[in-house]
Formats: structure tokens, sequence, C-alpha cells
């Protein structure tokens, strides 16, 4: 009989009913626990799911002590944290949640201890599973664009700033930077290998989600709902980052790769005030390069296709658990997206650039 892994999901809100579909797409995982801190909500989640054969807890710690494969962890961003260092200690494989953290500290510290436990710590950025996210890595990693030198990402939604657990500090650490903008700096730097960050200088915002005229939570909205940053990353290599949650503009631009030799432009999907981000899927990839001097400019196909790629990322991570190979998306290489969130939060608050410390 092949093996089944037995799951525990910690965090019962809105997230975690999507990763309860993407598990029950499998045939060798069994959801046998779910824990919110809320008393009561892990039960009536079980209900509303009808996974019978699951325990609730009011207490995640209750659930690390059950005999489990693996966590989901679905909390808010401030509780990945704790509950990752708890699970990974309690012998327990995680699928976290993004953004990873809320500080560089704690990623670093998540990282460490999935090392020395021997346990899995993989971040949960769907958008990797997009098959146009391996035409834009394999044009990128090929050397076709030369050096690439410049990068651009991040984009922003006319209007588009979700509310509750997203938009206070002391539940989601950071606004727009870290919700979506994790996303465009995944995908940007996915494509280059991840290179390491050494300066940032950045500037946020949030004139639109204290407005009320805005956002119906304005009084209790305090994260920024604007970014824009320049981060230097070894090698001689800059990004260019922004993103908005709202703004009187229909967009902040593709995600551009300048090279030596060529360049890539990559414009995100979708219409509409909530589009225009480079955090999912694919619209456009155009590669710009010269012929005998003359300027050519080609499209790239893209791929049409219909994967729920939070399926995908559910099912790439089971499957690495139950071959025991590494994290798909290991938190040891997205301590360098929070690295860079950290800093944007740091140096928007002291209006000057700061140095990332990474070893
Ligand atoms: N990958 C994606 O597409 C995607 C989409 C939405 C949200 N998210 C991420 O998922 C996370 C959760 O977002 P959500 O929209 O589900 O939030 P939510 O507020 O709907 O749900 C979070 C749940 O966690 C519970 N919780 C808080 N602290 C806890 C703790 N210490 N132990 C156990 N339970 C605890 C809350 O009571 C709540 O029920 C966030 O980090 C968010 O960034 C990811």
């Amino acid at each position: 009989m092949s093996r089944i892994l037995k799951i525990g999901i910690i965090g019962s809100g809105g997230i975690a009913g999507s990763h309860v579909k993407a598990y029950r797409e499998l045939t060798d995982v069994d959801i046998v626990a779910v824990a919110d801190v809320i008393p009561g909500k892990a039960k009536q989640f079980i209900d509303f799911w009808n996974i019978p054969s699951a325990q609730p807890f009011d207490d995640y710690r209750r659930l690390l002590e059950l005999d489990l494969d693996c966590v989901s962890i679905c909390t808010p961003n401030v509780a990945h944290y704790q509950t990752t260092i708890d699970a990974l200690k309690a012998g327990k494989n995680v699928m976290l949640e993004k953004p990873m953290s809320v500080t560089l500290n704690e990623a670093i510290e998540m990282a460490q201890t999935a090392k020395q436990t021997g346990f899995m710590l993989n971040i949960g950025f769907q958008p990797r599973y997009d098959p146009n996210m391996r035409i834009i890595q394999d044009i990128v990693q090929s050397g076709q664009l030369g050096k690439v030198y410049y990068i651009e990402t991040g984009g922003g939604r006319r209007r588009g700033m979700p509310g509750g657990t997203f938009i206070s500090k002391d539940i989601a650490g950071a606004g727009a930077i870290a919700d979506i903008g994790c996303y465009s700096l995944d995908m940007a730097l996915n494509a280059m290998g991840y290179p390491k960050p050494v300066t940032v200088s950045a500037s946020s915002s949030n004139y639109f989600g204290t407005n009320s005229r805005y956002h119906k939570e304005a009084s209790r909205f305090d994260v920024e709902d604007f970014g824009v940053a320049m981060i230097r990353f070894e090698n001689d290599l800059v990004l260019n980052f922004k993103i908005s949650w709202a703004m009187h503009m229909d967009t902040l631009g593709p995600t551009l790769f300048l090279g030596t030799e060529g360049g890539l432009k990559v414009t995100p999907a979708g219409k509409g005030p909530w589009s225009g981000v480079f955090d999912g899927s694919v619209g456009a990839i155009s590669y710009f390069h010269d012929v005998r001097g003359q300027h050519v400019e080609s499209q790239i196909p893209v791929i049409e296709h219909n994967k729920n790629l939070f399926h995908e990322k559910v099912r790439d991570f089971v499957h690495a658990v139950l071959e025991g190979k590494q994290a798909p998306i290991p938190g040891e290489q997205i301590v360098r997206n929070q690295a860079i969130i950290d800093g944007i939060i740091r140096s928007s608050l002291l209006k000057r650039e700061v140095t990332i410390d990474l070893e």
C-alpha cells in the first residue's frame, strides 16, 4: 500500500479552504487535524469542509503533538514565524503561505531551523507553477540577454485594496509590498537564480487606505498601499520595484529585464482595476534584440493553460515529501525575498538607503 501523508492545517480562514481543495485532489494525503486560535473556529471549518476524519484544536501546539507528516500554515503573516519554528521542531514538514515572515531575522531563523531539524520548509508561491514562468526563466538563464544589468518589476492595481487580515501592522506586518510585492520579486528573482541583495533605498505611503473615501476600514488601515524601491544586488544588478494596491493610474508598467544582448518585457494578463501586477498569470512576453544591426522585437508565444496553480504548488510539496526530495520552493532561498521586503520597510521608515546583511 502506498504511503498516506497525515496533514494538519494551522489557521482555518480564507486560504485554508484552498489548501483543503488542493489536498482533496490527491490520493496520498489525509487531513487529520485543524487548529485555529479563535475558539470553535477549527470545528466550524471541519464541518463546513466536511472533513469528519479531522480533529479540531484551539491551540496549534496541541495539533503539533499529533503524529503528522506535514502542516499547512495558513495564519496571518505575523503568526508565520512562531508556528513554523514550532512545527519544524515538532518534526513536521511545513507548507507555509506567503509572505515567508514579517522580518528578515525571523526568516533567517526559520530557514536555519529547517536545516537543523531536517524537515522541509516550503513557501507557497503558486505563480511559479504557471508554465510561462519557465519560459521567462529559460530565456533569462540561457544567456541570450547577455548580462542582465537592470530589472523593473511589481505593478499596480487601480483599485485593489484588501481588508480584514491584510491592513493592520499587528496582523499583517506590512501591506502591498509584502502581500503582492513578494510575488513580483519572487518571479523576477527566481528567473535570475535569486541573486543576493545588498542595499535598498525605498519609500512607501498609504494615502488611499487611510482615506475613508477609498477604504471602508480606513480607521484601522496602518500598512502601506504603495511602495517603491531601488535594490542593488551583487554583480552590478539593480532592480527597480514599485507596487500599489490603489492609484489614479491604469498601470505601473510591465516587468522588464534589460541585458547587454537583449531585453525581455513581460506584461501581466488580465484587465480591470485589480490586474496590472506581476503576481500571477502572464499576458505577453516580448523579446527585443538586434539582428545584423536591425532592431527586432518578437512575441514569444504564451502558453494557454487551465492548470490550477494553487493545486500545483500543494501537489509539488506533497510529492517532494513523499519522495524525500528538497523543498520545491525552499525557505532558504526565500530568505532573500524577505530580506528585500524587510529592507524596503526599514528604508521607508528611515528615509534613506539601508544595507542588507545576509551571509
Ligand atoms: N497564496 C495565496 O494565494 C494567498 C491568498 C490569500 C492569503 N494568503 C496568505 O495566507 C495567510 C492567511 O490569509 P487568510 O486570507 O486565510 O487570512 P484569514 O484571516 O482569513 O485566516 C487566518 C486564520 O488564522 C487564524 N490564526 C491566527 N493566528 C493563529 C495562530 N497562532 N494559530 C492558529 N490560527 C491562527 C485566524 O483566527 C484566522 O482564522 C496570509 O499569510 C496571506 O498572505 C495567500
